[in-house]
């Protein structure tokens, strides 16, 4: 799809690999509604991109309420007219066990990384048909591929955001709609998610139960994305996967072989692989 001209919103646009897809879309000659639950960060991207001459808004949003995607799709409906990109990108994450995850964080991590992508995809898929064409791209993981340890509510999310993905692929080939869709699936980036806590309500952060596996693994998380890929790298990624209609985006297409040795085990010998 050609995209100079055209309108797209980021969802969780205000850090990280989000804001690089707005920098890059706008690059790209886009107009770009930035949506984020984070006020100031959000008003510091905003600026940066007007600043640099793009045309540009910022929507306050936080995506766990349908009530609050919809406002996101008139506010761009109001200021742009139409849309024709969607990118379901924020996303938080906790460490915990499963078995050992408190049911608050289980809520906050599904409603806002699975909930998020589902209410997006609902509310603006009519809006870009309307368009005659467009894209929907999800930010998964390669949690949404390979469920390792000690990040279980965050890999349910990330594999239901994976199946959606490709179900709503699959639902538009079969009608024959121009509408496209992707997911996303990084490796380890260096971004803000690391302190993905910074967002939530203080009373429901409380509710988290802390374990000695969840933190020692949140530890080597946080050293192993501190050394991880520039965001700024993503958000070309995602506009090729656009404009050359792909699926899969990958960024450390490496990785893929955890998720083909977990196949080949379960064909083999029907064993999970560690
Ligand atoms: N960083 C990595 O290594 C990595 C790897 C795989 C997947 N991801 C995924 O990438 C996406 C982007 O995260 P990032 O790594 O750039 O982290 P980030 O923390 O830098 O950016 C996430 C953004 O989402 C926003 N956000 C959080 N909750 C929100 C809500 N309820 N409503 C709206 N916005 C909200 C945050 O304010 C933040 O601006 C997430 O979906 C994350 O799960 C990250």
């Amino acid at each position: 799809m050609e995209v100079n001209g055209k309108v797209a919103v980021v969802t969780g646009a205000a850090s990280g690999m989000g804001f690089a897809m707005a920098e890059t879309f706008a690059g790209a000659g886009m107009k770009i509604v930035l949506a984020d639950i984070e006020e100031a960060a959000l008003e510091r991207a905003v600026e940066q991109l007007t600043g640099a001459g793009h045309d540009a808004i910022g929507v306050r949003t936080d995506v766990s309420r349908l009530s609050e995607i919809e406002a996101l799709a008139d506010a761009t409906i109001k200021q742009f007219g139409g849309v024709h990109v969607l990118c379901n990108n924020a996303g938080v994450g906790v460490g915990a066990p499963v078995g050992g995850t408190s049911i608050a964080d289980w809520k906050w991590t599904l409603d806002i990384d699975l909930w998020g992508p589902i209410y997006g995809v609902e509310i603006f898929l009519p809006l870009i048909e309307e368009q005659g064409e467009g894209h929907i791209n999800s930010t998964a993981s390669m949690a949404g591929l390979y469920a390792g340890a000690s990040l279980g509510a965050y890999n349910v999310a990330k594999h239901g955001v994976v199946a959606l993905m490709a179900s709503l692929e699959r639902d538009l080939r079969w009608r024959e709609s121009k509408v496209r869709a992707s997911v996303l699936c990084p490796g380890p980036i260096n971004t803000n998610i690391v302190d993905s806590e910074r967002n939530r309500d203080p009373e429901d952060a409380a509710r988290h139960v802390a374990s000695a596996q969840g933190q020692k693994f949140w530890e080597f998380l946080t050293r192993t994305l501190a050394s991880g890929m520039d965001p700024s790298e993503v958000g070309p990624m995602v506009l090729d996967a656009i404009v050359e209609e792909k699926f899969w985006v990958l960024t450390h297409p490496e990785m893929g072989e955890i998720v083909t040795g977990q196949n080949r085990a379960m064909l083999d010998d029907q064993r999970l692989t560690r």
